[in-house]
């Protein structure tokens, strides 16, 4: 494993991998225990986009791992004002040791990779967000102990977080069920990479369809970064892609919900639900800090 620039780019048994030491990442930091594995190493970290969690877990992350990040906005480098990615790779390549990407298009990200000599971990792009979903497996196998027999369903657009989760999902031996309206389905790469999943995979618009017997259910926002400017047609066009009472009703009795965050009340998901199964949710975020932490010791630890 060179980058991390989607979820097909991990074999199960690298998920795996990974979500181990994410636990026992987590175990060292409760319990107070040093874990510098990047000591003298640094990330940087560009954003071409907005974020909370995605910024402040990597930055900790990498402070805690006893190396140093930093922030490089795209407001304020020359990739903002037109230099080439392939340019901006090769430079920062010789200062840093790995560097973490938040943008629009994947194949920027593909172009750092393939450009510079340094780890580079995809902070999400509008194809995919392989960090996050990292962070659910782990969450999922924290509080259900397993993958196998488990059904996960997706309701709502088919997003970047769809697109990662379907791969992952079926990746570590789930069940996947995703129910997106007519127009906004999973990307077709996710699609077709689930034809390898037969008798695994559903794709259907009925969200009650899909969260049949679910053990875990996630959404997502109605319009991600980048697409506010379709808000209002994309109200219209989810209305009913929603987790609540009904759909919660479809699911197993004991399933978990999850939301990447930021969640928006009352659109993809009810305060109601979001609230009976807030510590889930908050415990994926938290997640986020221990699985990225994995990620950078695997990708960067000499
Ligand atoms: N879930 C997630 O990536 O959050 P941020 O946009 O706050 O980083
Ligand atoms: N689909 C959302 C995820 C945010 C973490 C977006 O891209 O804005």
């Amino acid at each position: 494993m060179k980058h991390l620039l989607k979820m097909s780019d991990l074999s199960k048994i690298e998920i795996i991998e990974i979500l181990n030491l994410a636990d026992q990442l987590k175990y060292e930091l409760k319990h107070n225990i040093p874990h510098r594995h990047l000591e003298g190493k640094t990330l940087g970290m560009i954003f071409q986009k907005s974020s909370t969690r995605t910024r402040v877990s990597f930055e900790t992350g990498m402070y805690q791992l006893g190396g140093n990040a930093l922030f490089l906005s795209s407001r304020d480098l020359q990739i903002g004002r037109g230099e080439p990615v392939q340019d901006t790779a090769r430079v920062l390549s010789r200062y840093l040791d790995g560097i973490m990407i938040r943008t629009f298009e994947q194949k920027e990200v593909e172009d750092l990779a393939n450009n510079g000599n340094i780890p580079i971990i995809n902070g999400l792009t509008d194809y995919c967000h392989p960090c996050q979903v990292l962070a659910d497996l782990m969450t999922i196998r924290e509080y259900k102990g397993q993958f196998d027999g488990l059904k996960m369903c997706y309701i709502g657009d088919g997003n970047n977080m769809a697109n990662s989760l379907i791969v992952g999902g079926l990746t570590v031996g789930m069940e996947v069920s995703c129910a997106c309206p007519d127009g906004y389905r999973p990307d077709q790469t996710v699609l077709d990479f689930a034809k390898d999943y037969e008798g695994k995979f559903t794709l259907t618009e009925s969200p009650l369809e899909a969260a049949a017997n679910a053990d875990v259910l996630f959404t997502d926002v109605w319009a991600s970064m980048g697409q506010e400017g379709e808000a209002e047609i994309r109200r219209k066009a989810f209305a009913g892609y929603q987790i609540n009472d009904e759909v919660m009703a479809a699911a197993k009795r004991d399933a978990m919900v999850q939301h990447c965050l930021p969640a928006h009340r009352e659109e993809e998901i009810t305060a109601k639900v979001f609230e009976a199964h807030a510590d889930e949710i908050f415990d994926e975020a938290e997640n986020r800090l221990h699985a990225q932490k994995a990620v950078m010791v695997k990708l960067m630890k000499n």
